[in-house]
């Protein structure tokens, strides 16, 4: 997210204050996967796919793709994998931190993942993004052709 998309969502959350809308419980995130879930964005209703991570003791959320080629999902329906708390891109081994979302590691050193605003309270994890409202658990559907293959594997 850039930093005057974030004034901007602020803004609107202080407009349209919301307690959120219920992903799933916190106990439901795994140490050392990811939960892939599908949300709407609020001004186009396109679907797009987020995925929660654990970190440093609570869950973070993401927008599901790399930063390295962006049609290629982290999660790819079976959970991303984890490596001390770094979501793993399995195409071209980039890293990113789950805290933050910069990527550590990898063909996109330095970029950073797309953020959704995620809260846990009374052992549940909601989405509090402005930006997008939560549509369901699992992928988004798909067209027929997979984009996320490991044709772009480069040795
Ligand atoms: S597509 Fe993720 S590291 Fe290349």
């Amino acid at each position: 997210m850039r930093r005057q998309d974030g004034a901007l969502k602020f803004a609107r959350m202080e407009r349209f204050p919301m307690a959120g809308e219920r992903i799933v419980s916190v106990d439901e995130v795994p140490d050392d996967t990811t939960v892939l879930f599908t949300v709407r964005e609020t001004e186009t209703d396109e679907r797009r796919e987020g995925i929660l991570v654990r970190s440093n003791g609570s869950v973070t959320g993401w927008l599901n793709y790399c930063q390295h080629f962006t049609h290629v999902r982290l999660d790819k329906g079976s959970g991303a994998g984890l490596r001390e708390e770094e979501i793993v891109c399995t195409n071209h081994g980039a890293m990113f931190d789950a805290d933050t979302g910069q990527c550590t590691y990898g063909p996109c050193d330095g970029a950073y993942l797309q953020a959704l605003d995620v809260r846990s309270t009374d052992g549940a994890v909601y989405l509090t993004d402005p930006d997008y409202r939560f549509d369901s658990v699992g992928p988004a559907e798909t067209d027929d052709i997979d984009l996320t293959s490991t044709s772009n594997v480069e040795f």
